[in-house]
């Protein structure tokens, strides 16, 4: 049985916790959170003890730390639980900084910890479905790609001011499926944003609504395109395009029901958004983790993957501000 630590009760602190809770092969041992009654509650459902996060990260009695608090805190608590030896499950990202997730990956390195990044969409039953047959030639040379990510409504402009932007915060997903999609590192990164949905995102010198081209080496280009609000709900679709046809995963209904009537077809509404859309992405993420720690593999996406997406970010955020392409280093 695997013991996990669980850092971070919030949203997807408990998203996580469950999961391991209903494993066969894991369970959460301890968990840790800043307030004490998020902590308490949340250990009681999984059956859990509560404990500190110093004496997690020490305990010998853990094997894996599961990382789910704020962002700030990321890279000092891997690199905590890197130094103790445990395996190590991060939700995205490691940093908004690429300086700090370069020292961050260096103390990853000297201790050959098993790190992964929780980037998510990779693990979304369509998307893989898609990637599957993408990386085992249905579509034949892939040419471009094409993403669309759009919220259901805006976050508040208080969240956007400490979230790093549009770019680090919402794309960050986005970078991370276009490269796992795509299978090569994009060396030039072309952005333009605007506020169009609310003027406050805008006064706090943040975009959302954003639309990112990028290029491999070899001339493979991904679209991505954002939206902070979508008035039917959370839009979630790929498609991929290449040398023999074309692979597009869409949106997920709360059912398969159409009515048809003389004003023509009408559907359910899209999944709301991302902690029902995702939920499935989520569960076999912590999954992949788990199965590779049983079988003492490192699950992907890892630390350079982190580092890889933070870098596009910061590219897009530069191209963005100065209105010119960026090249990434
Ligand atoms: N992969 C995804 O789709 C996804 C979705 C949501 C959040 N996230 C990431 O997960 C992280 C947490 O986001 P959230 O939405 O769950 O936030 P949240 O605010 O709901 O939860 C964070 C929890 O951490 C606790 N906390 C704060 N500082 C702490 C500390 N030093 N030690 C222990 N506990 C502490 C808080 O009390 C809170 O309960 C963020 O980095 C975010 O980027 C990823």
């Amino acid at each position: 049985m695997i013991r996990f630590g669980v850092l971070g009760a919030g949203r997807i602190g408990k998203v996580h916790a469950r999961t391991i809770a209903a494993s066969k092969q894991a369970t959460v041992a301890y968990l840790a959170d800043a307030m004490p009654e998020a902590a308490a509650s949340l250990a009681a459902e999984v059956g859990a003890m509560v404990a500190s996060v110093e004496d997690i990260i020490k305990a010998k009695d853990v094997d894996a730390v599961l990382i789910a608090t704020p962002t700030g805190t990321h890279a000092d608590l891997i690199e905590a639980a890197s130094n103790a030896g445990k395996a190590i499950l991060c939700e995205k990202p490691v940093s908004l900084s690429v300086e700090r997730i370069l020292a961050c990956l260096k103390v990853v390195e000297k201790n050959k910890s098993n790190l992964m990044i929780g980037f998510n969409r990779r693990f979304d039953p369509n998307f893989a479905a898609l990637a599957h047959r993408l990386h085992a030639g249905a579509i034949g040379n892939l040419e471009l790609a094409t993403i669309i990510s759009r919220d259901p409504a805006p976050p508040p402009a208080d969240y956007v001011k400490g979230s790093g932007g549009l770019f680090r915060d919402m794309m960050i997903h986005d970078f991370d499926l276009a490269r796992f999609l795509v299978g090569e590192e994009f060396v030039t990164v072309h952005a333009l944003g605007s506020a169009l949905v609310d003027e406050a995102i805008g006064a706090a010198g943040d975009v959302d609504t954003a639309a990112v081209h990028m290029q491999t080496a070899s001339g493979k280009i991904a679209v991505i395109t954002n939206s902070r609000r979508a008035t039917y709900g959370y839009d979630q679709r790929i498609e991929v395009h290449g040398s023999k046809g074309m692979l597009r995963a869409g949106n997920v209904h709360n059912t398969t029901v159409e009515l048809a009537n003389a004003d023509g077809f009408q559907g359910d509404p899209v999944l709301n958004f991302f902690t029902e859309r995702y939920g499935q992405a989520y569960a076999n993420e912590v999954l992949a983790f788990i199965d590779g720690m049983a079988k003492g593999v490192s699950a992907r996406p890892n630390g350079h993957d982190g580092l890889q997406a933070q870098k596009l970010a910061d590219a897009a955020t530069e191209s963005w501000s100065s209105g010119k392409p960026v090249k990434v280093g």
